[in-house]
């Protein structure tokens, strides 16, 4: 077990007053486990347990970043502070909510989502409950206020953390909960969704949907199905981001509810799978920062969205790409892109020995390297996934097969096969986009985020054109129509 820290601290950016107030807001946070022993607006001590802890909030020490606003809490605790009253207040210093300063800034980063309560006149989604299962990354933070904006009353909405490790997940959290929104943990979904249900229906209130990756529909229909036939009242639609979840809406031969589909819009098209792709490679180079891929193998699993785009990003930056797809043909259409295209994915991990292999087949029938791909490699490598969740890889497979592994903190785990080979498996086999990172930018997300709160607004006032089921078509219009492809052309240009 690792020994506990001796300090913490979280960076924000802001103005001195938001610093004091910043400060006050922690103490408040911490006000039933701890006694304030002394201090003044910088600094505190505190009593907590039997121990003491100094607190303090003030620049940070590097004078260009301090120049420019940026501010720290530092917490320092005294060795006679036990694990958990010091697990308390690393929590605390965590979860720092996002100042106005930064709020002002953020929103100038995605203009379209941030001028959605200016251009679509009144309150569409007042009197409406929400559930949301977005990424907790900062533009998430713009899209509920905005959605606010629109009318949604915070005590009425519950979002689902997916718990992936993003860069500012405890910062994304705090800021929602001091919102007044309700924050569940994705472990706890199925219980979760039913206190929502609860909450909205004791105030007679319907729900939209705001989903990325199928976490909402497939529990609403499996637990709560009952209470929805009867009911389908109690849900107006869903707004779905990402094919995969509407891969996992296919096994319901009929949707009670109206999807509105972002995931298979033509706009969605026109952005994602450079954006991802892009992303997770620019972080797994800055995870693996003395680490050299040009001129390096690599394999790509999976040819569909993601693949391709994929493949060729790889090759601009020099690196020997060979892919794989099961099925004969993505992997025809590879090959006459002038991409080396494997028949067999254990033959490949012998043949090529790649540095590094990427993931991205959605592993929607199980992991796509199991233990006959783990005994395939030949040399000590990584394991990267772009698919949801840890899915990609048999993780639980290659603990089993390795005789040894090890930590490589933010990296992921190291384990070394019976063979000798090492093998990395970065972010533990989850996303590598958003592993300590928050995947695309800002101004990429902008649009998709935008469009699913047009979907909102839509299913909400003008739901004409959607029927129970998936609607591809009349979300393009509905997206067209809504001027924000112009607008975001216009904005970007
Ligand atoms: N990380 C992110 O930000 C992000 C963004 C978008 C999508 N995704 C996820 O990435 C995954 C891939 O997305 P996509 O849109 O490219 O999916 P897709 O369905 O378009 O493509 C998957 C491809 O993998 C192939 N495949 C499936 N199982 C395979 C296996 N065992 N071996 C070899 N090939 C196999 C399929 O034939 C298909 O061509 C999905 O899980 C999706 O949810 C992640």
């Amino acid at each position: 077990m690792s020994r506990p820290s001796r300090a913490v601290r979280t960076e924000f950016v802001g103005t001195a007053a938001e610093a004091e107030a910043m400060l006050m807001d922690v103490l408040r946070r911490l006000e039933s486990r701890v006694v304030v022993l002394g201090g003044d607006n910088a600094i505190v001590d505190l009593q907590v347990g039997e121990g003491t802890v100094h607190i303090g909030a003030g620049p940070v020490a590097d004078d260009l970043d301090a120049k420019a606003g940026t501010y720290e809490v530092t917490a320092m605790r005294r060795s006679e502070v036990t694990t958990a009253d010091w697990a308390g207040v690393v929590d605390v210093v965590r979860r720092l909510p996002f100042t106005e300063t930064e709020r002002e800034k953020l929103d100038r980063t995605m203009p379209l989502t941030s001028g959605l309560p200016t251009s679509i006149r009144g309150d569409p989604l007042a009197g409406l409950a929400a559930l949301m299962t977005i990424h907790h990354m900062r533009d998430f933070d713009v899209m509920v206020r905005k959605a606010i904006d629109l009318g949604l009353d915070p005590a009425d909405i519950t979002v689902i953390d997916k718990e992936y490790r993003y860069e500012f997940r405890h910062r994304v959290d705090e800021s929602l909960v001091q919102l007044g929104l309700t924050v569940e943990r994705y472990s706890d979904i199925v219980a979760a969704i039913g206190r929502h249900l609860d909450r909205a229906s004791r105030k007679g209130l319907r729900t939209i949907v705001l989903d990325d990756g199928g976490y909402v529909g497939p529990v609403l229909f499996d637990h709560y199905g009952d209470r929805l036939q009867g009911v389908v009242g109690l849900i107006l639609g869903l707004i779905e981001q990402t094919v995969s979840g509407i891969w996992k809406l296919r096994p319901y031969e009929t949707l009670p509810v109206p999807v509105f589909s972002v995931a298979e819009s033509r706009l969605k098209k026109t952005i994602e799978a450079y954006g991802v792709t892009d992303s997770g490679f620019r972080n797994v180079q800055r995870l693996l920062r003395d680490e050299m891929f040009e001129g390096r193998g690599a394999v790509v699993i999976g040819l569909g969205r993601l693949g391709p785009e994929l493949v060729k990003l790889l090759r601009e930056r020099h690196l020997r790409v060979t892919a794989y797809d099961q099925d004969a043909l993505p992997a025809l259409e590879a090959e006459k892109c002038g991409v080396d295209v494997a028949t067999s994915l254990v033959e490949a991990l012998s043949s090529v020995k790649p540095i590094v292999i990427f993931g991205c087949s959605g592993a929607a029938l199980g992991p796509a390297m199991t233990a006959e791909h783990f005994e395939a490699l030949k040399r000590d490598c990584y394991l990267v996934s772009f698919t949801s969740r840890n899915d990609e890889f048999d993780v639980v497979g290659l603990a089993s097969l390795a005789a040894h592994s090890e930590s490589r903190g933010r990296v992921g785990t190291a384990y070394r096969l019976p063979s000798g080979v090492e093998v990395t498996l970065v972010a533990d086999g989850y996303p590598a986009n958003f592993h300590y990172a928050e995947s695309m930018p800002n101004r990429s997300s902008d649009l998709i985020l935008a469009s699913m709160l047009v979907g909102a607004c839509t299913l909400a006032s003008d739901p004409r054109d959607f029927v129970p089921g998936h609607n591809v078509g009349a979300t393009d219009r509905a997206l067209e129509a809504s001027g924000i492809i112009a607008a975001y052309q216009r904005l970007y240009q």
